[in-house]
C-alpha cells in the first residue's frame, strides 16, 4: 500500500464505511422486499375476496360474475397482466383461464400464496376459497388471481434505490470531508517542514512546539533535542578556534618582540640578518592569520538577537576606517575617495562593522594596480543602509566570484593574504542580517562593487 498518511487514512475511513454501506443496503433491500411482497399479496387477496363475493347459486347452479373493480386495483404504469381461475370443487370452471396453475390449501380456507408459471411468465398468485352453502350441500370454490411481477418489481426498485443512493452521497461526502480535514489537520506538519527546510545552516533556535497536534510534539522535540546538541558541538567548535588563536597569539607577538629584539643587534653578519628579517615576515603573517581567525570566530557567534544593541553610524565608521587606510592607499598610489551621506543609523556591533568596511576596502585598494582609484560610499534610502566599495582594478574572475565568500579561497595567489577577509565579510554582514553581494564592474569600468545593505533605523 501506498506510503502517503492522507491515503492510508482514507482507505481506514472507506473500508468500514463501504462494509456499513453494504449491509445497511442489504437490510434496506430485505425490507424493501418484503413490503413491496405484503403490497402485491394484500392486492391480490383483495381481488380474489372482490371475486368470491359475487358467486353466487342460480337455480341450482353457481355463477359468478367478475366485478371490473376486482381487476381495476392491478392497473399499473408497468401495465402486468392479470389471471384469474375460478372453479367449483366437482372440477367445473365458473370463469377465467382453464389452465391457470390452482393450488388448493389442502383444505384450509385461509388464503394460499404462491409463486408459479403461466405461459411460461413466472406469476404470483393466490388461492381462495369461499364456502357455498345450498340445500344441505356444500361446494368449495376456489378463486385463484395470479399476475405478473413488474409492478412489484417497480416498487422493490423505488423503496430500495433511493436509500442506496442516499448512502453512497453520504459516503462520498464523508471523503470528501475528510479530505478536507486531512488537508486542514496536516498543515501543522508541513509547515514544521517548511521551517526546518528553510532554516539557514547555523540557525539553532529550536522549532516552535505551541501549535502543534499533541502527536506531533514528541516528533519536534525530537528535532529540537538534535538541533540543541548540534548547537552545542557548534559552540564548542568555535570555542575551540577562538581558545587556539587566543593562545597563539600571545606566543607569537612574544617572537615578534624577540625577532626585533635579535634584528637591531648591530654586531651581526648580514646572512643571519636576512634570515632573522625573513622570519620576521612569516611571524607576521602568523599574527595576521591568527587575528583573522579570532574575529571570524567572533563574528560567526555573534547572533543578531545577543548582538550589542547598538546604535551605529555607518558612514562614521567608514570615515573611520578610510583615514586609517589612508596611508596604506598613498602607499600604493591609489586615489582613495569616500561618497558619505548623514544619519546612516543601523543597529550594529561598532568593532564587527568596522572589520567588514575595513576588510572589503583593503581588499580593493590591495588588488587595484597603482593609478587606480577605490571608493566607498555609504548611502540610505527609507529602508536600507547601503555600503559599495568600488574599485577599478582587475576585477574577479568568473569562475573565482561564487567562491571568494569562502573561507581560505584566494584568487590571486601572487599577492599576500589569507583568503578569510571576505569570509568575515559575509558572516558580520549575515549576523546583523543583512545583505552582501559582489558585482563585476564591465568594460570600460573594469573592478569590483562590493555591497552591503542592511535595515535603516528612522
Ligand atoms: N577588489 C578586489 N579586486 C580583485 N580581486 C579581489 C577583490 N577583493 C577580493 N578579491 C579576490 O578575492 C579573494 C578573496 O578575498 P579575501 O579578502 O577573502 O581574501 P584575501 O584578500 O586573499 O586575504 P585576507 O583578506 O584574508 O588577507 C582574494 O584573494 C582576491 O583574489
Ligand atoms: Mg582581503
Amino acid at each position: 500500500m501506498t506510503n502517503s498518511l492522507r491515503v492510508r487514512l482514507l482507505w481506514w475511513l472507506l473500508v468500514p464505511l463501504a462494509i456499513y454501506v453494504f449491509v445497511t443496503g442489504q437490510a434496506a433491500y430485505d425490507n424493501a422486499r418484503h413490503t413491496a411482497d405484503l403490497v402485491q399479496d394484500n392486492t391480490l387477496i383483495a381481488s380474489a375476496r372482490m371475486i368470491a363475493g359475487e358467486v353466487e347459486w342460480s337455480d341450482g347452479r353457481l355463477l359468478v360474475d367478475i366485478p371490473p373493480a376486482a381487476l381495476e386495483v392491478f392497473a399499473s404504469p408497468q401495465g402486468d397482466q392479470v389471471f384469474y381461475n375460478v372453479s367449483v370443487d366437482d372440477g367445473r370452471l365458473l370463469a377465467g383461464v382453464p389452465d391457470f396453475p390452482t393450488r388448493d390449501a389442502n383444505g384450509h380456507d385461509s388464503p394460499n400464496y404462491y409463486d408459479a408459471q403461466l405461459n411460461g411468465k413466472p406469476i404470483r398468485a393466490v388461492g381462495f376459497v369461499r364456502q357455498m352453502y345450498d340445500n344441505g350441500a356444500i361446494r368449495r370454490v376456489l378463486v385463484s388471481v395470479g399476475k405478473t411481477e413488474a409492478s412489484r418489481d417497480a416498487m422493490l426498485r423505488e423503496l430500495w434505490r433511493p436509500q442506496l443512493v442516499r448512502q453512497i452521497e453520504m459516503v462520498l461526502l464523508a471523503v470528501a470531508l475528510a479530505c478536507i480535514g486531512l488537508t486542514f489537520e496536516l498543515r501543522p506538519l508541513l509547515k514544521v517542514k517548511k521551517e526546518v527546510m528553510d532554516r539557514d545552516p547555523m540557525q539553532l533556535e529550536p522549532l516552535r512546539v505551541e501549535r502543534l497536534h499533541t502527536e506531533l510534539r514528541p516528533i519536534v522535540e525530537a528535532i529540537n533535542q538534535c538541533i540543541a546538541r548540534l548547537g552545542l558541538q557548534v559552540a564548542a567548535q568555535r570555542r575551540f578556534i577562538a581558545d587556539a588563536a587566543h593562545q597563539l597569539r600571545t606566543p607569537l607577538t612574544l617572537l615578534e618582540t624577540q625577532l626585533q629584539f635579535a634584528r637591531q643587534h648591530r654586531a651581526m653578519e648580514p646572512s643571519l640578518n636576512e634570515a632573522l628579517a625573513a622570519m620576521q615576515r612569516s611571524n607576521r603573517s602568523m599574527v595576521g592569520l591568527t587575528n583573522k581567525l579570532l574575529l571570524l570566530a567572533q563574528a560567526e557567534a555573534a547572533d543578531y538577537a545577543q548582538l550589542a544593541r547598538q546604535k551605529v553610524d555607518l558612514a562614521a565608521i567608514a570615515q573611520d576606517v578610510i583615514e586609517d587606510l589612508a596611508m596604506f592607499a598613498q602607499k600604493r598610489e591609489i586615489d582613495l575617495g569616500a561618497e558619505l551621506v548623514e544619519s546612516t543609523w543601523i543597529i550594529g556591533h561598532e568593532g564587527l562593522l568596522s572589520a567588514l568596511v575595513y576588510n572589503v576596502t583593503e581588499n580593493a585598494i590591495r588588488y587595484t594596480q597603482a593609478g587606480g582609484h577605490v571608493t566607498v560610499a555609504v548611502m540610505r534610502d527609507a529602508q536600507r543602509v547601503k555600503l559599495a566599495v568600488t574599485d577599478d582594478g582587475p576585477g574577479i574572475p568568473a569562475e573565482a566570484r561564487s567562491h571568494v565568500f569562502e573561507p581560505f579561497y584566494r584568487a590571486s595567489a601572487d599577492t599576500e593574504g589569507t583568503g578569510l577577509g571576505l569570509s568575515i565579510a559575509k558572516e558580520i554582514v549575515q549576523a546583523h542580517r543583512g545583505e552582501i553581494g559582489l558585482a563585476q564592474r564591465e568594460h570600460p569600468d573594469r573592478g569590483v562593487i562590493v555591497t552591503a545593505s542592511f535595515a535603516a533605523l528612522s
